[in-house]
């Protein structure tokens, strides 16, 4: 294989592995909402010689020498970021997303202090206070629910009695597993009557807020937004962190980062970041984004004239979560088994209130954007979640199956992996 001839002759069991994968991206349908295609160029830069290089500080304050080229990246970096989300300061050093939340809290709180999250099993992350996180120890966690599991509505009446109670020092509006547009105009009214700073974790939806297909949370006058960098953003792994307006925020977060929680930045990484924000910030990202919503929308459809409950009732973005074992049957744990058998890729989820545990629990969480960027439309998304629901109304006839992952196969040659989108 052309790209790796010097793992090829140094280690064959790294050239094995990475082969593997590239066959496995290449020959399946990855539906799992978090992952995307990166095009060759973000790869590039992500493999550059930038990683030979310590910067320690941020561009113009760095605490070693040989830095004209690690500041002209995080500039590029932190100029496209800005722009993209209409933020007035950016860091885009975080490691990933948790990281980028631990840096937030301890910028924005002390020890104690109370954060005012979002239901881990409403659609939350584990980020957002999860018991088994260190960050559950320093901080204390509150939560505001969905008022209706099939509509998805938010009760916000609870979350503004839980902050007028609780005095929480941040209000925070984010999820990994919901599917609905947030009323950010409300969580900041609740945040200003009691006095808290708003931040979004924007982590899912970052590239459709970047696109312009779903609200950005600054509009709405939120202090606060971390993300990753992956995910629709459609850039390495990664995080970030932009404050809308408040230069004092903006300062404790850099210094948070940095030295608070992380050493040297990964400057290949953020290389990396600058490249993937620059093809977000062009005009064709705006059709990817809203091409992906489309492809929810199909998949949603199907879903719905099959009967199977889809929690909040359907899709405003580019996830869904399907109750597979009320509607039909089979856990979460099988539904992903065997529709990996097919060549296709997705998650078990824990439904809202789900009464099975996190290792076999009632739902499947599914989602568009990494074959929305193989260039796949509504027709293709229709047949994908046609051929999901005969796969788990199917499940035992192995000769039905052969069949549809053959028919899962005819998709990917068609819609072969892009390796760049200028
Ligand atoms: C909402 C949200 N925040 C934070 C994270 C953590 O990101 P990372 O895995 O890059 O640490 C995720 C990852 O899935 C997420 O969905």
């Amino acid at each position: 294989m052309k790209d790796y001839k010097y793992i090829e002759k140094q280690d064959k069991e790294v050239y094995d592995a990475l082969v593997g994968e590239e066959e496995r991206e290449r020959t399946g349908i990855e539906l799992i909402p978090s992952e995307n295609y990166v095009s060759r160029a973000v790869r590039e830069a992500n493999g550059s010689v930038l990683t030979n290089k310590y910067a320690e500080g941020y561009p113009g304050k760095r605490y070693y020498g040989g830095q004209q080229f690690t500041d002209v990246v995080e500039t590029l970096a932190i100029e496209r970021a800005k722009k993209l989300f209409k933020a007035e300061y950016a860091n885009v050093q975080p490691l990933g997303g948790a990281a980028a939340n631990v840096s937030m809290y301890f910028a924005l709180m002390k020890p104690g202090d109370t954060v005012l999250g979002m239901d881990l099993s409403h659609g939350g992350h584990l980020t957002h206070g999860h018991p088994t996180t260190s960050i559950n120890k320093v901080f204390n966690f509150v939560r505001y629910k969905m008022k209706d599991v099939d509509t998805g509505e938010i009760d916000y009446d609870e979350l503004r009695e839980v902050a007028r109670r609780e005095k929480p020092k941040i209000i925070l509006a984010g999820f990994s597993a919901y599917s609905r547009e947030l009323d950010y105009a409300k969580f900041v009214e609740i945040a200003k009557e009691v006095g808290a700073y708003t931040v979004a974790d924007m982590a899912h939806i970052a590239g459709l807020i970047a696109g312009g297909a779903v609200k950005n949370p600054f509009d709405y006058g939120f202090d606060v937004i971390t993300t990753t960098t992956h995910k629709t953003l459609r850039g390495p792994r990664g995080g970030m962190i932009m404050t809308r307006e408040s230069e004092e925020i903006a300062k404790r977060i850099n210094k948070t980062v940095f030295p608070g929680v992380q050493g040297g930045p990964h400057m290949n990484n953020i290389a990396s970041k600058a490249v993937a924000f620059g093809e977000a910030l062009r005009p064709e990202f705006k059709i990817y984004a809203t091409q992906i919503l489309k492809n929810a929308k199909a998949m949603e459809k199907v879903f719905k004239e099959n009967k199977v409950r889809l929690i909040a009732g359907g899709t405003d973005n580019h996830l869904l979560l399907a109750d597979v074992y009320g509607s039909l049957g089979v856990t979460g744990q099988e539904a992903e088994i065997v529709l990996d058998e097919v060549g296709i890729t997705l998650n078990k989820n824990m439904i809202a209130d789900d009464p099975r545990k996190p290792l076999d629990p009632s739902g499947i969480r599914f989602g568009t954007p990494a074959m929305t960027t193989r260039e796949m439309k509504e027709q293709e998304a229709t047949t994908l979640a046609e051929l999901m629901i005969k796969t788990l109304k199917d499940r035992e006839n192995s000769k039905e199956k052969d069949v549809i992952k053959r028919e899962v196969q005819k998709l990917c040659e068609a819609f072969p992996v892009p390796e760049s989108f200028c």
